[in-house]
């Protein structure tokens, strides 16, 4: 009886939990959302490949374990997970915490194009806002990007300047962190705006991540430094870090001269000390 009762209430527990789960599963275009920041649906390819078709070119088992965890999928080998890595640059993509069930529901809307969605009305006028700036290329927010970027102007929600890990030269001056990658070029590098706003609004990286998951970069911030590095770029079509190049290279010539100075005078000393045993020794035949 009692063994009963408990079949019946761990059933009972498991149905609630099946239909919770149902009710709480959020639409694909809902789960689809971060995934923008990174792909298009037909709109051609930005940090990521274009996602249209993508379920005519891989098998269902292959996108699920790609979009739940890339890394795994490229470390274990696989040869066209490690090609499309290869070809967005080695850019990795973020795991997904998804069931099988919501990455189907992604995929069922990448089928379904990129309507879908409703558009919230504030967003569309804060992209159309973004858009224009973009487009606009204003030197106000080019000093913006390159004052958010310095540190010299805080982010709304209190994020690092990016200088505390990076460098971008911009006007001949930049002497940013080397703990990462030097930005100077990152917007060429990167297939332009798309690719430096996707990684600042979802960071592939996981001390980027960390710095600013509570306090995010928010969309105009991002495009201004979007303006920044683009600028940074442009100004900068040689070596970026020349300056500082040539300093190391004046460094090495210095350090020759010294060294050769050095192994001059012990030559010197030693071949003087050579002829001056000879002349002993002849003094003393000669004696
Ligand atoms: C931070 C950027 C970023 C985000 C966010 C992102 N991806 Fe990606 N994705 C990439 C990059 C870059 C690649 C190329 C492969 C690589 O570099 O690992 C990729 C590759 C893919 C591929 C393989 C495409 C092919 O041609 O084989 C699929 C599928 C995919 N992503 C789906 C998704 C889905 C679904 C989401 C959201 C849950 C998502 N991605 C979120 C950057 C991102
Ligand atoms: C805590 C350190 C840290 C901070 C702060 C930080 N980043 Fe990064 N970022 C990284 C790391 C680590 C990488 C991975 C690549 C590397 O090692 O250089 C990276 C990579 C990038 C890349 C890709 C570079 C490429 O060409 O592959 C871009 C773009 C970028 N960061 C932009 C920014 C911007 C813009 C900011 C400021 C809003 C910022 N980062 C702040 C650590 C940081």
């Amino acid at each position: 009886m009692k063994q009963k009762l408990k079949i019946i209430a761990l059933a009972s527990l498991m149905l609630t939990e099946i239909i919770g789960h149902r009710a709480l599963a959020q639409d694909g275009a809902a789960l689809y959302k971060p995934c923008a920041a990174c792909h298009t649906i037909g709109g051609g390819n930005t940090v990521g490949p274009d996602l249209k078709g993508i379920t005519k070119r891989r098998t269902n088992d292959w996108l699920v374990q790609f979009i739940q965890s890339s890394g795994k999928l490229i470390k274990s080998g696989d040869p066209e997970a490690v090609a499309v890595f290869k070809q967005f640059n080695n850019i990795p993509m973020p795991d997904n915490a998804l069931t099988v069930d919501q990455v189907n529901q992604i995929l069922a809307h990448i089928d379904g194009g990129a309507g879908g969605a409703a558009i919230d009305p504030r967003q569309a006028a804060l992209q159309h806002k973004v858009d224009s700036m973009l487009k606009a290329n204003s030197p106000l927010d080019i000093l913006a990007g390159k004052e958010l970027f310095n540190g010299e102007r805080r982010f709304e929600n209190g994020g690092a300047s990016c200088i505390s890990c990076h460098n971008a030269t911009y006007n001949n001056s930049g002497k940013g962190g080397i703990l990462a990658k030097d930005l100077t070029k990152a917007y060429s590098r990167l297939g332009g705006f798309a690719g430096i706003k996707g990684i600042i609004a979802f960071p592939p990286f996981p001390s980027m991540l960390v710095t600013y998951k509570n306090h995010p970069v928010t969309e105009i911030e991002n495009a201004q430094i979007q303006l920044f590095l683009k600028n940074a770029d442009e100004q900068n079509p040689a070596q970026p870090l020349v300056e500082k190049t040539w300093f190391l290279h004046a460094a090495m010539v210095v350090g020759l001269v010294i060294l050769l100075a050095i192994t001059g005078l012990w030559f010197r000393r030693k071949r003087l000390s050579v002829n001056h045993v000879l002349l002993k020794r002849q003094e003393k035949y000669s004696k």
